[in-house]
């Protein structure tokens, strides 16, 4: 058993409270390898912002659960060797699909971790979600459940269609898992490709314009569970300037389309408390990269390309925290 307060990380709980309070969201990053946590932290460190490394189960898969746990317990210490000195890092398990993975992560390191039983039946979700509870509080490990379904394709996280969370079901699911914190659905979704044109008008230069979230939904669940925090999963905005930088550079997205910031922004100051991105910064590097291969045939060392691409990620990371979730300098 290795746990999180030996790592130097911290769990979701006061960083929760503090953001309630402060009218901003913690931000929640994804990553998979080296240069993606560089950026991260880079970012964090110098903007003093609570920070979420996300992991995924295809992320644990993808680099290996053990060294993924040591980049988390590098990360602390390369944080302090920017001069953050309290450093407000949490490592967290994104979408956990079992009792047996919640576990596995909490006795290797992990100070949270996500439970999404949002596909099973309702009661099913609760006595998974209530297990998992159970076992994470033993160690002071925060938990994230997730009632309602967002649409989207990923690797470990696929649904067709979306259902808005019901405000009726989450003070009785809050009360019987005594889950930390709850994502909800208002119509964000994960991927690059969040709405279809159908469901979208376009502006005077032809670019979609997304439909608006369902503010009320959220509304509804702030006012049966005032204070608690709640969890906006699929929040990347996927900004055009990559998309069109990946397509100019021979890749291939047509219509990709995200969630407005300025969306965001207005969800951040209420008691969404935490905002998953992922797809964003998957743009960024890729766009990053795309350029170098196209302008540059010569280069083969990778730290022409992936050094960009760190480059790069950590300029959105600081423009998420600074002038989006408005984290920075709330971890001094
Ligand atoms: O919500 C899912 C995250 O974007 C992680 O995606 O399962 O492809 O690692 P992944
Ligand atoms: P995006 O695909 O919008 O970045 O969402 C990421 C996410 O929700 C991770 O759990
Ligand atoms: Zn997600």
């Amino acid at each position: 058993m290795v746990s999180y307060k030996e790592l130097g990380l911290v769990n979701t709980r006061e960083m929760f409270a503090k953001a309630i309070k402060g009218g901003y969201a913690v931000p929640a990053f994804n990553f998979n390898n080296m240069e993606q946590l560089q950026a991260i932290i880079k970012a964090a460190a110098e903007d003093r912002s609570p920070v979420i490394l996300q992991v995924s189960k295809g992320a644990r898969n993808y680099a290996n659960p053990i060294l993924l746990r040591y980049m988390a317990q590098g990360a602390v210490e390369y944080a302090k060797s920017l001069g953050w000195e309290h450093p407000q890092i949490c490592l967290h398990l994104d979408h956990g699909d079992s009792y047996e993975l919640c576990k596995d992560c909490i006795d290797h390191g992990f100070s949270s971790v996500m439970i999404d039983g949002s596909h099973l039946p309702y009661e099913e979700n609760v006595a998974l979600t209530k297990k998992v509870v159970e076992y994470a509080h033993q160690f002071d490990v925060t938990v994230e459940g997730e009632l309602g379904v967002l649409a989207g394709v990923e690797d470990e996280v696929s649904s067709d269609h979306h259902t808005y969370t019901d405000p009726e079901e989450v003070i009785d699911f809050a009360t019987r898992t005594g889950c930390d914190s709850l994502a909800i659905s208002i119509g964000t979704s994960h991927g690059a490709y969040k709405f279809t044109p159908e469901q979208c008008t376009r502006n005077a230069e032809g670019r979609l314009v997304p439909p608006p979230l369902a503010f009320n939904v959220l509304d509804a669940v702030m006012e049966k569970l005032p204070g608690f925090p709640i969890v906006l999963h699929g929040s990347s905005s996927v900004p055009q300037e990559y998309v069109d930088e990946i397509n100019e550079y021979g890749g291939k997205l047509p219509d990709a389309i995200g969630i407005p910031e300025e969306e965001l922004r207005k969800a951040a100051k209420s008691a969404v408390c935490k905002i998953n991105i992922d797809s964003d910064s998957r743009l960024a590097m890729t766009a990053a990269v795309r350029k170098v291969m196209a302008t540059k045939p010569a280069e083969f060392d990778p730290r022409k390309y992936l050094g960009p691409a760190r480059d790069e990620m950590e300029k959105l990371y600081k423009h998420k925290i600074e002038a989006v979730l408005g984290s920075k300098d709330k971890a001094l």
